[in-house]
């Protein structure tokens, strides 16, 4: 959607910070909450400030006390055979693996994360955590407790920023996305049994650590999103706690993460 198609779209006038800011502690989002959040801007109708209005007023609603997170996921040691979005000829997948200038925090983008989620990337006093594919982001006292040494195996499993967030009962925040990106249900992935699970990939690469250039290998499991939209409307339909309500002119959804990680594995389990 460009950003013409967003104002068009957009009846009633533009949204500002201040609707933002009330929309979201209707729906839930209060001082204090360590949540992670993933949003389209392009999503909420045509906002006054874009991107950085979205985040000024998440950070006026979660107060200082509060902390926030966000993916800064690029991959920077790739394996292309895995790329379906989107997929590049198999003849290129040798040159891509070894020509991959190493992921480096400082330089390498983000991909596919959203606007929002770069502005807090960029926010001065933000931090993110080591991972080559899986980083996050975060700022607010729990920053350190997230992202503190995410493990390169199994970017999204026990050693990750998404397993710190269910040990302190975090929340989950979609804006204008739906469950096939609510990326927390990745940690129910790597908790399930479900065939596949047990073909880990191997990954190597480079990466730039300590301003030195080294070279790395790691393994992680093949996981996927594509039922994740089915995962997040079955948890609904069966009274899972997603509290769904509009923020500007898009819908918002609110979750204790938890829960839902744990309904996910048993869902996993039994649809996979
Ligand atoms: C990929 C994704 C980010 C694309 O959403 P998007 O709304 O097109 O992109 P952004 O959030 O970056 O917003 C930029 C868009 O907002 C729109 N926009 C620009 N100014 C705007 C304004 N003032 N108000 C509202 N929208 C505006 C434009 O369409 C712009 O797209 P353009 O840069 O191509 O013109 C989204 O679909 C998504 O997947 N979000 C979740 C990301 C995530 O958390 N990923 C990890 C789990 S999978």
């Amino acid at each position: 959607m460009t950003e013409a198609d967003v104002v068009k779209g957009t009846t009633g006038g533009p949204v500002t910070q201040a609707d933002l800011e009330r929309d979201l502690r209707r729906l839930g989002v209060a001082e204090g909450l360590t949540v992670l959040v993933h949003t389209s801007l392009s999503r909420l109708g045509w906002i006054v400030g874009g991107g950085q209005a979205v985040l000024l007023a998440l950070e006026a609603a979660v107060g200082s006390d509060g902390t926030l997170m966000m993916p800064a996921f690029v991959e920077g040691v790739p394996e292309p055979s895995r790329w379906r979005d989107p997929p590049v000829p198999e003849s290129w997948w040798t040159t891509i693996r070894e020509e991959m200038p190493p992921w480096d925090p400082a330089v390498s983008p983000t991909r596919q994360v959203g606007v929002v989620a770069d502005i807090l990337r960029h926010q001065p006093g933000t931090l993110q955590s080591f991972h080559p594919n899986k980083s996050f982001v975060a700022r607010g006292p729990n920053a350190h407790t997230l992202l503190d040494g995410h493990s390169l195996d199994d970017g999204f499993g026990e050693g990750s920023p998404l397993a710190r967030l269910c040990e302190i009962d975090g929340w989950v925040l979609l804006l204008g996305v739906g469950h096939g990106n609510n990326t927390s249900l990745h940690l129910a992935e790597y908790r399930a049994n479900w065939p596949g699970r047990r073909t880990p990939v191997l990954l190597s690469g480079r990466l730039v650590r300590a301003g030195r250039v080294e070279s790395v290998k790691f393994v992680d499991v093949d996981g996927t999103s594509d039922d994740f939209d089915r995962l997040g409307a079955e948890y609904e339909r069966q009274g899972g706690a997603v509290a769904v309500g509009a923020v500007g002119r898009g819908t918002g959804r609110w979750l204790r993460m938890r829960p839902m990680v744990d309904f996910a594995v048993d869902w996993i389990e039994a649809n996979r």
